[in-house]
């Protein structure tokens, strides 16, 4: 299917590996230009290298971290100006989960998942707003979780602030529609992402058993009983990015393996 990303200018905040790296991988096979951005070059240069050998072609590359540094987001989005001058596509893939019971976490902790998940894709959109309004079908699309839906016990932060991303998606799509940006978001089930494997291999070496017993065990619940590959949910970014969702704004749409269990 020919998505209709050809010659289209995208950023990917969270490129580096996961979730985006995968979305990165769709775009540039479809013939997009790609700027992968994340706070480590090491990282940023590992991606692009693989990203080549996969696809033929190579994003570009750019050093940000949108949490510890407010004026990232707009540097990056400075550097979008210089090369492109418009922007198509923006996805924010930064974000993730603490496991941690209610009573043990500080205001600290709060403060900081907000960051993480919510105030990173505040900053990215703000940055890009003059660029995507300047761009070609522009389209955003973040990244929010099952349990936006379906809250888990022991990831109360999770629950909360990716709801609130949720509400930033409606609430951002009421007031971008007027200038023809849409944006949504995609909710990930449990997914064989760097962040998933180091908190199965941290739990599997506290219980000494092997780590694949750890996805196992938490597999038994998603209703196709196994854990997402991060191409799986990528697919959903590349396909809601493109001009194929041309009507799509406002939703954020789960692919969870079917493990929240809700109507909407
Ligand atoms: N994996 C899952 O099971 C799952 C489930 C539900 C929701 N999600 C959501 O899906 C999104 C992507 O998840 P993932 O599993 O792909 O995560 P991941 O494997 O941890 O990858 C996160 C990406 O974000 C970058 N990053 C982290 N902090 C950053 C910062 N401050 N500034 C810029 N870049 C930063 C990382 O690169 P560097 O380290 O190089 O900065 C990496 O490229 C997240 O929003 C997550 O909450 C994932």
């Amino acid at each position: 299917m020919n998505l209709g990303f050809d010659g289209r200018r995208a950023v990917i905040v969270g490129g580096s590996y996961g979730i985006g790296e995968a979305t990165a991988a769709i775009l540039l096979r479809e013939g997009a230009q790609v700027i992968i951005a994340s706070r480590s070059r090491d990282n940023l240069e590992a991606a692009r290298t693989r990203l080549e050998a996969a696809t033929g072609r190579a994003p570009e590359i750019f050093v940000a971290d949108v949490v510890k540094d407010a004026g990232s987001a707009a540097a990056l989005m400075e550097e979008v100006r210089t090369r492109w001058s418009a922007l198509d596509l923006l996805v924010s893939a930064v974000g993730g989960s603490v496991r941690a019971d209610f009573d043990t976490l500080s205001d600290e902790d709060w403060l900081a998942s907000y960051e993480f998940n919510v105030l990173s894709t505040v900053r990215s959109v703000r940055a890009a707003l003059p660029l995507l309004a300047a761009g070609d079908a522009p389209a955003v699309v973040t990244l929010g979780a099952a349990a936006a839906k379906m809250p888990y016990a022991h990831q109360i932060m999770t629950n909360v602030h990716k709801a609130g991303l949720l509400g930033l998606v409606k609430t951002l799509a009421l007031e971008l529609g007027e200038k023809g940006i849409r944006i949504n978001a995609v909710g990930p089930g449990r997914t064989r992402t760097p962040l998933w494997i180091n908190r199965a291999t941290k739990m599997a070496a506290e219980r000494g058993v092997p780590v694949e017993e750890i996805f196992a065990e938490f597999a038994e619940e998603i209703p196709l009983r196994r854990f997402a590959e991060p191409n799986e949910i990528a697919v959903m970014v590349a396909w809601l990015a493109s001009p194929l969702a041309s009507y799509i704004t406002g939703q954020s749409i789960n692919v969870d393996g079917g493990i929240a269990r809700g109507l909407v």
